[in-house]
């Protein structure tokens, strides 16, 4: 498939810009929908420094908003561009053990509104315009790729481990007291993601426009581990990464965004819709998303809260008062120091002294670093597949006493952690691991 109009949303990053960076080289027009206008231009300046030929074009889109997703339509619009695939990419995570609701401005729950709200009113409003394509474009078809997850699999393994429970339409955005968790929000998104594509490709029969999903695989090295405690992200980043990838278990980015790319493109495809995808075969999703009935409740519910012509229009509650926002805000803290020491790492004594906020601060020099950061995690992937972890833990040490020695400079993330306990953290979770453990049944943030 070339010469197609395509959107990649969160295409700054991660698998959205590889899958944008491959579009390209297909020879097609891609639209980066990213909400961050420097990090959006950087990535298409990116292709452009790769492919002088690429078309490749950044446009304003924040999920986290409905009245940005209007916008970005109303922007695409004028272009006067046609429009023949879509793909949902863009998507976020919390640390799977934070207890802190937070919401967007429409005052859904966060990981709701961004992975699947978001995207769902995105779709609605291009649909005319796929629709178009796929009756007036010579390919006779347009398609939409949702990029979901493994995760939205209660039998996967981090989720009956964190006693993960099936989704309740009663209790959509985990308001009910002690429902919500970073990893219950974040399965609950990704299989929303999948409910609205089978409901989707049943009102789309017959339009020549398709719909499925696709899980990319479990791939470390992207940003969505970015909320998580700085201990986290190394254990996830430089030391399970490279134990797993040895074990087969990871894909590499430019594993995961090809299998978005081929169902985005494989003419094989033509035709097919409401299907999941994963490693490149279609796969038969989680239990709880063949559903009929969670299928249809989902979708209208969804489409109440986005306002969709033909529905109720439903507005979201109001958030918790901010006393209550501060109070949970305060366990954040507590919370990063349980997962650190979940993580392996001591998560005691004076080193945990304002550690919530030295991750934030962490978190914003890595996002701005983001696309360079990712650039030199791919070159030294090959790199890392040969490291043992006794070679990780002994730089550490190197560091550690670097650190020591140097204790006004910057310190590493590396210096957090303590040797031993991260040999013991990696053992426990290879242990976790099944070995011919099939890529959908291996959930991607496994350090969580
Ligand atoms: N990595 C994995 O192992 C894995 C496995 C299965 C599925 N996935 C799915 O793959 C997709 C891409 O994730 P990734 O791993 O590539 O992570 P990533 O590197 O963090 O990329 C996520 C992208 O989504 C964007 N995004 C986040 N919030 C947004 C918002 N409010 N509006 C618009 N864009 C927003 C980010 O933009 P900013 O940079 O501005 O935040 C970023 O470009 C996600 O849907 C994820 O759930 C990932």
């Amino acid at each position: 498939m070339t010469g197609r109009v395509v959107i990649v949303t969160g295409a700054n990053s991660g698998i959205g810009f590889e899958v944008a960076r491959h579009l390209c080289e297909g020879g097609n027009d891609v639209v980066l929908a990213c909400r961050s206008e420097e990090k959006g231009k950087a990535a298409v300046e990116k292709i452009l420094a790769q492919n002088p030929n690429a078309l490749a074009t950044f446009m304003q889109l924040d999920l986290e908003d409905l009245s940005s997703v209007r916008k970005f339509v109303e922007d695409f619009h004028s272009t006067g561009k046609e429009l023949h695939v879509l793909v949902n990419n863009a998507g976020m995570s919390y640390a799977f053990k934070d207890k802190t609701r937070r919401f967007t401005k429409d005052n859904f729950e966060m990981t709701m509104g961004i992975n699947h709200l978001g995207p769902f009113l995105l779709t609605h409003l291009l649909l005319d315009d796929l629709k178009k394509t796929a009756e007036e474009g010579e390919d006779g078809e347009a398609r939409i790729i949702n990029v979901t997850s493994s995760m939205h699999d209660l039998s996967v393994r981090t989720n009956r481990s964190n006693n993960v429970q099936p989704l309740d339409m009663e209790n959509f955005f985990l308001d009910k007291p002690s429902t919500y968790s970073g990893i219950q929000a974040y399965k609950n998104s990704k299989l929303a993601q999948i409910l609205f594509t089978y409901e989707l490709a049943r009102k789309l029969e017959g339009s020549k426009v398709t719909v499925n999903c696709v899980c990319p695989g479990f791939i470390p090295k992207t940003g969505l581990v970015r909320h998580n405690s700085s201990a986290t992200r190394f254990m996830v980043r430089h030391v399970l990464n490279p134990v797993f990838k040895v074990m087969k278990i990871t894909r590499s980015l430019d594993q995961g965004s090809k299998a978005v790319v081929d169902v985005a493109t494989n003419d094989k495809l033509k035709g097919v819709s409401g299907k999941y995808f994963s490693d490149m075969q279609e796969k038969t999703s989680s239990e709880e998303s063949l559903k009929d009935d969670l299928q249809k409740s989902l979708y209208k519910l969804s489409a109440r809260y986005c306002h969709l012509d033909g529905y109720e229009p439903l507005d979201a509650p109001e958030p918790p008062p901010p006393e209550e926002v501060v109070k949970t805000k305060s366990k954040k803290g507590k919370a990063n120091k349980d997962e650190k020491q979940e993580a392996g790492a001591s998560g005691e004594g004076e080193e945990d002294k304002g550690e919530s906020s030295k991750d934030e601060a962490e978190a914003k020099v890595e996002d701005n670093k983001e696309i360079k950061f990712i650039d030199e995690d791919e070159k030294q992937v090959e790199k890392e597949n040969q490291e043992k972890t006794e070679e990780v833990t002994e730089k550490n040490d190197e560091k550690k006493t670097d650190s020591v020695e140097d204790s006004g400079k910057e310190q590493t993330e590396t210096v957090e952690e303590p040797v031993k306990e991260i040999k013991e953290k990696v053992e426990e979770e290879i242990k976790k691991v099944d070995v011919d453990t099939p890529i959908q049944q291996v959930p991607e943030i496994a350090a969580q």
